[in-house]
C-alpha cells in the first residue's frame, strides 16, 4: 500500500468509528504532513482518496469535510486490488451517445469537435487532387495503405522528435480500428487488460467483445496514471496488455510527464508487456511543443502508438494508423483479415492534405480556438456553476472533467439535461464499475455561442433539483 493510501485508510478507519464526526474537517495538511512525515501532495492525495470513497466532501476555502453517511460505508480500499473484471457497458454507453446525435441538442457530451473548426473546403482540393494521381492500378496495388500517406505520417513523428520505421505503421479505419486491431493482435479471450479509471469507454466496449477482463488503474486528474497501482496490479494480475492514454486523456484531459512516460515504458518493458497507447489529441496542445509520446521512450517495439486525423482535421474520412513495433506484422494481418484496407482515396485525400494543405497552419488555428473556447466555458461554469463544483484546467484536447458535489447522481443530471436538450457525458460511462456517480465530462469544442451559455445555465438549475442528489 502506497504512502497516501495508508493514511486515507487510518483516517477512513477514524471516521468509520466516529472519531471524526460527520460535519467536522479533517485534521490540518500541516497536522497530518507533521504526523506522517510526507508531502503535501502525498496528504491531498490522500484526501482525494477519501473524497472519491465518498467519505468526506471538499468545499471551497473551507477544507475537507465528513460527508453524511460516511461513518456507516462500506467503502472498497484499494481500487488495485479489485479482481479483474468481466465488462457490461455498451448499453449504457449506447443510450448516452445516441442522446447526443440529435442536430438540436447542444453536443456538450459529444465526442468530436466541431467540424466547423476543420478546413474541409482545403481538404476537398486535396480529395481531388489526391484521387486524380491514383491510377487505375493504384486502387488495387495501394488497398493495404498508402506508402504516400504512410511518408507523411512518419515525417510527423520526425517532427516530434523521433523516428519509426515506415514498416511499423498500419494505416486503419480511424484509431478506433487501430486500438481495437492492437488488443486483438496481443490478447486472446480471456485475458486480463489493465484500463484508465476512468477511461475512454470504447476500450471498455472492445473488451467486453473480446471476451477479455479489465483492471481498472487510477487516473488523478492533477498527476495522471497511478504508476503505484499499476506496479502493484502488475504484481497481483497476470496482465496481459495495457490501453492507456498518456497525453490529454480522456476524459479527465491529465498528461504523463515525461518522467512518468519513461517509467511506465521501463515498467512494462521489465515484464515484457505490451502498451497499446491511445493518442488522438496529441496535436491538440496548447502549450509551444507537441507532447512526446510514450512511444518515443520504447526500445524493443513494445508500444503500439495508435492515433488519426479525426481529431484534428476530417472524422468522417476513417483514416487512422497503429505505429505497432514489434507486432506490425500481426496488426497488418489482423486488418487484411477484418477490413482489408481503408480507403483508398481518403488516404490519397489526406496524404496531398498533408503535403500541400497547410496542416500545421491550420493546427495553430485549431488549437487557438480550442484554447479560447476553453476559457469562455470556464467563465460560464465559473459564473453559473457553485463554486463546490472542481476540474482541473487541461493543457490540450477539447474535454474537460467536472467533479460535482458527491451527493449528485451524474445519470439523473444526464436524463434531465436530455430531457431540456442538452447532451453531457455522464462519470459512469467511462469505468466497469459505473463509478464516478458525482463526474461528467463536458466539450469545449465548439465556438461559444449563447446556445452553449444557456446551457450552462440550465445544469444549475438542474443542480438545484434534488431528485439529482442521494
Ligand atoms: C480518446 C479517443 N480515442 C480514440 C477515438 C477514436 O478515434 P477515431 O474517430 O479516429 O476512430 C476517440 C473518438 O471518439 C477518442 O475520443
Amino acid at each position: 500500500m502506497n504512502r497516501f493510501e495508508t493514511i486515507a485508510k487510518n483516517l477512513a478507519e477514524q471516521i468509520r468509528a466516529g472519531h471524526i464526526p460527520v460535519g467536522t474537517t479533517l485534521p490540518s495538511l500541516r497536522q497530518i504532513i507533521a504526523q506522517y512525515g510526507v508531502s503535501q501532495s502525498t496528504v491531498l492525495r490522500a484526501y482525494y482518496l477519501l473524497e472519491k470513497w465518498g467519505l468526506v466532501r471538499a468545499e471551497e476555502r473551507a477544507g475537507y469535510f465528513v460527508a453524511p453517511g460516511a461513518a456507516v460505508d462500506e467503502i472498497a480500499l484499494t481500487e488495485e486490488t479489485e479482481a479483474p473484471k468481466k465488462v457490461d457497458i455498451s448499453d449504457l454507453v449506447f443510450s448516452v451517445l445516441e442522446s447526443t446525435r440529435h442536430p438540436d441538442i447542444v453536443p456538450l457530451g459529444s465526442a468530436f469537435p466541431s467540424p466547423a473548426l476543420f478546413p474541409s473546403a482545403r481538404l476537398l482540393k486535396s480529395l481531388v487532387a489526391g484521387t486524380r494521381s491514383l491510377t487505375p492500378l493504384s486502387t488495387v496495388e495501394d488497398l493495404p495503405g498508402s506508402d504516400h500517406l504512410r511518408q507523411q505520417i512518419r515525417r510527423r513523428y520526425v517532427g516530434t522528435g523521433f523516428a519509426v520505421a515506415p514498416e511499423e505503421i498500419i494505416v486503419t479505419n480511424g484509431a478506433l480500428e487501430a486500438l481495437n486491431l492492437c488488443l486483438m493482435a496481443v490478447t486472446r479471450p480471456g485475458d486480463v487488460v489493465a484500463v484508465e479509471s476512468p477511461g475512454f469507454y470504447a476500450a471498455l466496449q472492445a473488451i467486453e467483445r473480446l471476451d477479455l477482463r479489465a483492471v481498472e488503474i487510477p487516473v488523478d486528474p492533477v498527476s495522471g496514471l497511478d504508476l503505484d497501482a499499476l506496479q502493484s496490479a502488475l504484481k497481483q494480475h497476470p496482465i496481459r496488455a495495457c490501453w492507456f492514454m498518456p497525453n490529454f486523456q480522456n476524459p479527465t484531459g491529465t498528461s504523463l510527464s515525461i518522467e512518468k512516460k519513461r517509467a511506465l515504458v521501463e515498467m512494462l518493458r521489465e515484464k515484457q508487456i505490451p502498451l497499446i497507447e491511445d493518442d488522438v489529441y496529441q496535436e491538440l496542445h496548447f502549450s509551444r511543443d507537441r507532447p512526446l509520446p510514450a512511444k518515443a521512450f520504447d526500445s524493443e517495439g513494445l508500444v503500439m502508438h495508435c492515433s488519426s486525423f479525426s481529431k484534428t482535421l476530417a472524422p468522417g474520412y476513417r483514416i487512422g494508423w497503429a505505429t505497432a513495433g514489434r507486432f506490425a506484422d500481426k496488426v497488418r494481418r489482423l486488418k487484411l483479415m477484418t477490413t482489408l484496407s481503408a480507403c483508398i482515396p481518403a488516404q490519397a485525400g489526406i496524404a496531398d492534405y498533408l503535403e500541400h494543405g497547410g496542416y500545421d497552419k491550420h493546427l495553430r488555428s485549431l488549437r487557438l480556438s480550442l484554447q479560447i473556447q476553453l476559457e469562455q466555458m470556464e467563465i460560464a461554469l465559473r459564473k453559473w456553476l457553485p463554486s463546490s463544483v472542481k476540474w482541473v484546467r487541461p493543457d490540450g484536447g477539447y474535454i474537460l472533467w467536472l467533479q460535482l458535489p458527491q451527493s449528485v447522481k451524474a445519470m439523473e443530471l444526464h436524463a434531465l439535461a436530455s430531457a431540456r436538450g442538452i447532451s453531457i457525458a455522464p462519470g459512469p460511462m467511462f469505468s466497469a464499475r459505473h463509478a464516478f456517480q458525482n463526474c461528467v465530462r463536458l466539450n469545449f469544442g465548439h465556438p461559444w455561442d449563447a446556445r452553449f451559455e444557456s446551457a450552462i445555465g440550465s445544469l444549475a438549475e438542474i443542480l438545484d433539483d434534488p431528485s439529482v442528489h442521494h
